[in-house]
């Protein structure tokens, strides 16, 4: 069906055109299939600092942060034992340092529990993580088929859909929500999320889509509607 050829075609795009990012290395052995517990934990660790960095910064800005960051704390544990003020220090220049405050709250209690929560809606018991942060670990770090709707995926899938609706609006998003839920890839749900993402980051882009270069340009019903820029109104978040 067309959930399907969206899929696929997404999936081909991303193997071949994402950006390399240093939360996306690989690590283990690297010999095949899936990463071993502890990888998948440190995976988990390494998704949630950059997913909340890139909340509400460029990943040109972020790399450099999540680097610095990662020397410091390389896992949960490590975080941790570190200070609030240690912390923003390392946050400086970010801003939002709520963020900050979250994310060293949030590693003093996954620290306490015996491993790291691995479903959606356990993530989300963990303060100042939300459907946002807990879709992107639940699906990348551990494989579970949820969706993650972020200011990119609302504008993909509103113009894949051409819902002219105001993306800012909240019934707009939960119904944004409820059709990415239906575009979950079972198989490689995280790939596909980031896929998502990637796209609307490199190519539908808010103004000025480069259509000629979309993998899902002949599904994509704003363009065949010729309505590319009405559907896209800028989101921030
Ligand atoms: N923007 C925020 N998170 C992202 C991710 N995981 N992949 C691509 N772009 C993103």
């Amino acid at each position: 069906d067309q959930a399907d050829r969206v899929r696929s075609s997404l999936l081909k795009w991303y193997d071949v055109n994402q950006r390399e990012l240093p939360w996306r290395k690989k690590h283990g052995c690297g010999c095949s299939g899936d990463e071993d517990g502890d990888a998948k934990e440190r995976r988990a660790y390494e998704v949630w600092v950059s997913e909340v960095m890139l909340q509400q910064t460029r990943v040109a800005t972020v790399v450099a942060y999540y680097n610095r960051w990662m020397q410091r704390w390389p896992t949960v544990h490590c975080l941790a034992k570190a200070s609030q003020e240690e912390v923003n220090e390392m946050w400086s220049g970010l801003g939002y340092y709520r963020r900050a405050r979250f994310l060293l709250e949030g590693a003093k209690s996954i620290a306490k529990e015996e491993r790291f929560p691995r479903s959606a809606m356990e993530l989300r018991g963990i303060r100042g993580i939300g459907n946002y942060t807990a879709g992107a670990i639940a699906s990348i770090a551990f494989n579970e088929a949820v969706p993650v709707v972020d200011g990119n995926v609302v504008r993909v899938i509103s113009r894949l859909k051409a819902i002219s609706s105001n993306p800012k609006d909240s019934s707009t998003v939960k119904h944004i929500w409820d059709l990415a839920g239906q575009l979950v890839d079972k198989s490689r749900p995280g790939d596909l999320n980031q896929a998502l993402m990637e796209l609307g980051a490199t190519i539908c882009m808010p103004t000025n889509p480069s259509c000629t270069n979309c993998p899902v340009s002949d599904q994509c019903r704003a363009l065949s509607l010729s309505r590319c820029e009405t559907s896209t109104i800028k989101v921030t978040d």
